[in-house]
């Protein structure tokens, strides 16, 4: 934590009496905190008492012109290693999951790049409703970390999950974020599950990936601290929490997407991206001609994405992994693709319908790289992912 820049947004709530303790913590483990208090947060503390725990002058208002003039708001929202929102009220959540920029500490939510935690703290019944609950899911996928809240007695005399997270909870959770794990300040990217090529507007070919594997991988290094960008196809399993989700369904979409996120230090394809497109898809659905002949469908090759960044001349990232599912000669395929492709790992696995693998829990796999195959022992997904991201923070060292 020490030397650590947490931007520390107070939010209008009761729970913002805990922020003060909560600044005092972060302060005597070393951090730095520039501390935002919102207007409404203003009515629950005063700017003296956060300052003076801070050590720092409390910026309030977004058009104070000497700020503007010392610092911009912008500046302030990307200094930070961390932006922290305790408490997120309801209505913060709200602005920032629609993007408005109305305050400063809105203004700097929109304005930033960095990651941010948030500690929700609010009635039970504005926790629990639909509007609150679809604005978490569109924060979660904006990449945002999430702390609480918890259950209990609340100041309002109800009872249920609306209490902001203790002030050493939070700590916990920014040093999770920020953290002292092998992969900060690393991005990494990573591609999951299948993608979905129409036939016409109602009708796609698609292939039986669950996206379990790349999810777990992702979730892996974001645990070591990575700030991780996840371009998924349309998988059945839930992407991770605190990662930057991307959603694309054509293998083409995939490349553009995962061009978009570069620059990246090492970048994982874990997709299984269709080879081919139907070239002739139709733009109103297809309908049967009375003649009983079926209609012709032309396919034409996708971009192999993998490819395209392992050959990348410039801005290539450093660590460029890639999966082969094969059903024979698996170690012998995958020697040969990784060479074709040009990335510097291949992952391997075995997906004849016996091993249970596509689909399943378990991976068995075997890493080829430059010095060789290296075949790991049956494990679950999960456990595969940890080992790998830690191969991975490895390489990266
Ligand atoms: O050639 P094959 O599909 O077996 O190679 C698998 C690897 O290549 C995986 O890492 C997959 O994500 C990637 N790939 C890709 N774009 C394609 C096809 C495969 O990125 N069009």
């Amino acid at each position: 934590m020490l030397g650590k820049r947490i931007l520390l947004i107070i939010g209008g709530g009761i729970a913002a009496y805990k922020t003060l303790d909560l600044i005092r913590r972060l302060t005597e483990r070393g951090a730095a905190v520039t501390p935002v208090l919102t207007k409404a947060g203003a009515e629950f503390v005063t700017p003296l008492s956060v300052s003076a725990l801070a050590g720092a002058k409390v910026h309030t208002d977004l058009f104070d012109l000497t700020d503007e003039a010392e610092m911009g708001h912008i500046q302030l929202s990307r200094v930070a290693d961390l932006i922290v929102v305790a408490p997120a009220t309801a209505d913060l959540m709200a602005k920032m999951a629609s993007g408005r920029a109305d305050d400063l500490a809105s203004t700097l939510l929109l304005a930033t790049d960095t990651r941010v935690l948030l500690a929700p703290a609010m009635n039970v019944r504005m926790w629990n409703h639909p509007a609150t609950q679809r604005n978490l899911v569109t924060l979660h996928s904006d990449g945002a970390l999430v702390v609480g809240p918890n259950e209990g007695a609340m100041a309002c005399g109800e009872f249920g999950p609306g209490r902001m997270a203790e002030p050493l909870e939070i700590v916990a959770a920014i040093e999770a974020a920020i953290g002292s794990g092998p992969l900060a300040d690393r991005h990494v990217l990573v591609t999951s599950g299948p993608t979905h090529e129409p036939i016409d507007p109602v009708r796609y070919i698609a292939n039986r990936s669950s996206g379990a594997q790349g999810t777990a991988l992702a979730a892996a290094l974001a645990a070591l601290g990575a700030r991780v960008t996840f371009v998924t196809g349309p998988a059945t399993v839930l992407p991770p929490d605190g990662v930057k989700v991307v959603r694309v369904e054509t293998a083409r979409e995939m490349l553009a997407a995962v061009q978009a996120a570069l620059p990246a230090d090492a970048a994982v394809f874990a997709a299984a991206v269709a080879d081919w497109r139907v070239a002739n898809a139709a733009g109103s659905k297809m309908k049967k001609d009375g003649t009983g002949r079926p209609p012709a469908l032309e396919f034409t090759e996708n971009p192999d994405i993998l490819a395209t960044i392992a050959q990348m001349t410039a801005g290539r990232p450093r660590l460029v992994v890639g999966f082969a599912a094969e059903t024979d000669d698996v170690i012998d395929h995958a020697t040969a693709k990784r060479a074709r492709k040009g990335c510097d790992w291949i992952v391997a696995n075995d997906v004849r319908p016996e091993t249970g693998i596509m689909g399943g829990a378990e991976n068995a796999v075997t890493v080829i790289s430059a010095d060789g195959a290296e075949s790991w022992p049956r494990m679950s997904k999960d456990q595969v992912a940890r080992k790998l991201a830690a191969r991975i923070a490895e390489a990266l060292a």
